[in-house]
C-alpha cells in the first residue's frame, strides 16, 4: 500500500468560509478515491488566511518566515494539490496569486493539481479556465481536466446539490488517477542539497551532467524566485 499526501490550499477570506468548504469536498472525495484504489492518504491543509502577512512580508524580503516556510513546503512535498480561491473582480483573489508567487520556481513541474473555485455568480465559473488554469500550466502544473466552480446555488444547507457534488466526483477521481500514476513524493527538496555536480561548478568539462530533480532546483533558501522563470 502506497502512502500519498495531498496539500489542499484555500485562500477563502471569510469564516467560515465557502472556498474553504469546497477545498474540504474536493480534499475528501480524492481521499476517498485514492483510498478505494488501495493507497493511504494524509490530507495537509493550508489556510492561506492564517499566512496572508508572511506572504506580503515574503514578498518584500524575499525571506519566508517559519510558518510560511511549512506551508509552502507542505505544498511542493506533496504528491497532489487542491488549490481553491475565491473569485475576486472575476479572477483569482490576490492573496492566492501572491502565495503561488512566492512558491519556489519549477517547484510545481508535473505535480498534479486540481482547481476549484467558489463565486458569487456562477457567470463567473470560467474565471478557473481564463485565469486559474493558466497559471498552474505555467508553473508546469499537470491540472486536471475538471475544475469545479461553486456558485451560492450550488450549495444546500452547507452541503454540495447533486450537480456539484457530481463534478466533485469526476474532479476527484481525475486527480486520483494522475497520483497514482506517479512515485510516491519523497518529500520537499532539501535546500542546502547540491543541484549541481561540484565537477560542474568547478567548469570542468568531465563532469557528469546531472538531471533536474523531481521538484528542480531549488534556489537558496528564503530566495523567492532564482534563475529564469519557467515557461
Ligand atoms: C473584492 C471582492 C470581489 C469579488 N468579485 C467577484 C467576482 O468577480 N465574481 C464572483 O462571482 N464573485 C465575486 N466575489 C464574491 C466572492 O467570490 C464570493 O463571495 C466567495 O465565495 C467568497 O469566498 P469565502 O466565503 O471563502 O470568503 C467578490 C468578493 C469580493 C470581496
Amino acid at each position: 500500500m502506497s502512502r500519498r499526501t495531498l496539500a489542499v490550499v484555500s485562500a477563502g477570506l471569510s469564516q467560515p468560509s465557502s472556498t474553504r468548504l469546497l477545498a474540504d469536498q474536493l480534499a475528501g472525495a480524492t481521499r476517498d478515491e485514492l483510498v478505494r484504489r488501495g493507497a493511504e492518504v494524509e490530507l495537509r491543509f493550508v489556510d492561506l488566511r492564517e499566512h496572508a502577512h508572511d506572504v506580503v512580508n515574503n514578498l518584500l524580503t524575499g525571506f519566508p518566515p517559519a510558518a510560511l516556510r511549512e506551508a509552502l513546503d507542505t505544498v511542493t512535498g506533496a504528491d497532489g494539490l487542491i488549490a481553491v480561491t475565491p473569485i475576486f473582480n472575476a479572477s483569482y483573489n490576490g492573496l492566492f496569486k501572491s502565495f503561488f508567487d512566492v512558491l519556489e520556481a519549477e517547484s510545481l513541474v508535473d505535480r498534479p493539481v486540481l482547481i476549484g473555485a467558489t463565486g458569487g455568480t456562477a457567470r463567473h465559473s470560467l474565471s478557473l479556465e481564463h485565469a486559474v488554469r493558466p497559471m498552474f500550466t505555467h508553473l508546469r502544473a499537470v491540472v486536471v481536466p475538471t475544475a469545479v466552480f461553486a456558485a451560492p446555488e450550488d450549495w444546500s444547507g452547507g452541503a454540495a446539490d447533486g450537480a456539484l457534488r457530481s463534478r466533485i466526483r469526476r474532479a476527484a477521481g481525475e486527480l486520483a488517477g494522475e497520483v497514482e500514476r506517479r512515485l510516491p513524493s519523497t518529500g520537499p527538496a532539501d535546500p542546502f542539497a547540491l543541484t549541481t555536480d561540484f565537477l560542474q561548478m568547478l567548469g570542468r568539462d568531465d563532469a557528469p551532467v546531472t538531471p533536474p530533480g523531481r521538484t528542480g532546483e531549488r534556489p537558496a533558501p528564503g530566495s523567492a524566485r532564482a534563475g529564469s522563470p519557467p515557461g
